[in-house]
């Protein structure tokens, strides 16, 4: 894809798809071109979904979110839980992301081979968030089962298994035809009846108790908050760390620059991010007639903006396809970088990365690849769903 994506780079930087059946969608390939439409949700919309999976019509408000929202109503959710994802709140969240890091560290290295993905990455970020949600420790194995089965969703093998519900067509729950949107839904609600009860100082008690212009959230905005919390966070952080694994067994000599000078960490977590680039793609949906490089854009057309793309960009990054763990500067797009919906939970995804790599510096130049990584097919998640790992001796 990555020399598709350098063609039409060149060659057709807003680019048109043609779907079976007549539909189609734009492809925005360049870097500065996705950070316009980044920035401007009045003329390109989030509330026709934000995939390239859903589409409109299945909009229903059973599945919408504040991704899936323009301003203010999006303004007015996002307030109730932005303060716990700020610089200030991510930073007090250092020591106990370590404690969980270092067991899970301790652990896995003492098994000699191991899948990297499953047993290391996956364990991490949402034992992680469950200490911010105020979700009961014992019931992160249970969130983690039912995270991967929603986002696994986009790749067919994944989907084969998983079974189409009677009751999640009740919720009418395009794209996660699959019943773990459902499981989540109702472990939501009960959770958020048991905080009433027993109010204390997480994100999940905020949720209860908050006040949207003079009352509280409705069912579906709660439902839809917690789903998107859980989901957003899990398999991109965890997809974040097996690319930069990957990628450091891949370029033995950076993992050197790294270990003799460990000040690099900072610029190395950006490329790590830039690298990975796990969530493909995010989409919006024209709203009123535009030009944009002599395209004419019109109102309800798809736009897809191709982030795996404008981090390859080679205008705005020297020899994109190096990695450097000590590439400055490099403002990616991993995270959207501009516009109302910048990741949530860009600064806590950063501390989780960073705190994996510091961990895991001393011992990454034993790890060693004991089999080909395999992909996961989905135009959605950049992903790696399983990587066998084995740690040599020194
Ligand atoms: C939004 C990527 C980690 C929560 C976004 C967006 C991107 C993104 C690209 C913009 C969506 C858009 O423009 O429509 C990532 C990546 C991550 C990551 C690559 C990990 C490396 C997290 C974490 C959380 C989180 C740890 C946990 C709180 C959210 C939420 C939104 C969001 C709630 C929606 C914000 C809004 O609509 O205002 N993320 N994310 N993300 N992210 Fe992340």
């Amino acid at each position: 894809p990555h020399e598709t994506f350098a063609l039409l780079r060149q060659v057709s930087p807003v680019h048109w798809t043609r779907w079976k059946g007549g539909d189609g969608y734009w492809s925005i390939t360049r870097y500065n071109d996705i950070l316009n439409v980044l920035k401007d949700w009045k003329r390109f919309t989030s509330e026709r979904g934000a995939n390239l999976e859903n589409w409109d019509g299945d909009q229903s408000i059973a599945r919408r979110s504040m991704l899936e929202m323009d301003p203010p109503r999006h303004t007015s959710l996002r307030k109730i839980v932005s303060m716990d994802f700020s610089p200030r709140a991510v930073a007090r969240y250092e020591s106990f992301v370590r404690d969980i890091t270092k067991t899970i560290v301790e652990q896995t290295l003492k098994k000699r081979e191991f899948d990297f993905v499953d047993q290391f990455a996956a364990q991490i970020p949402m034992r992680v968030f469950a200490r911010i949600m105020g979700v009961p420790e014992e019931d992160t194995e249970k969130l983690i089962a039912w995270g991967d089965e929603l986002m696994g969703n986009t790749d067919p093998e994944v989907t084969e298994v998983t079974m189409y519900s009677e009751e999640s067509e009740k919720y009418r729950l395009y794209p996660f035809r699959n019943p773990a949107a459902l499981k989540v839904f109702e472990y939501g609600r009960w959770l958020r009846r048991h905080k009433w009860d027993e109010p204390r100082q997480d994100v999940l008690t905020k949720l209860a108790h908050a006040d949207v212009e003079g009352r509280s959230l409705m069912d579906w905005e709660f439902d839809n908050m917690f789903l998107l919390l859980i989901t957003a966070g899990h398999e991109t952080t965890r997809q974040a760390i097996v690319h930069g694994v990957e990628a450091l067994i891949r370029h033995p000599d950076q993992i050197r620059r790294l270990q003799n000078d460990a000040s690099l960490m900072q610029t190395a977590v950006e490329e790590i991010l830039r690298w990975a680039t796990p969530i493909l793609h995010f989409r919006r949906t024209v709203k009123e007639d535009v030009e944009l490089h002599g395209k004419k854009l019109r109102a309800g057309d798809k736009v897809v903006l191709w982030f795996i793309s404008g981090n390859r960009d080679e205008e705005i990054f020297p020899d994109p396809f190096y990695f450097d763990v000590g590439r400055a500067p490099n403002e990616h797009l991993t995270f959207g970088k501009v516009g109302v919906h910048y990741c949530l939970g860009a600064y806590l995804a950063r501390l989780e990365i960073r705190v994996v790599f510091e961990e895991l510096l001393p011992y990454l130049h034993r790890f060693e690849l004991a089999g080909k990584p395999v992909r996961m097919r989905s135009n959605f998640t950049h992903g790696i769903r399983f990587m066998p790992v084995k740690v040599v001796t020194d």
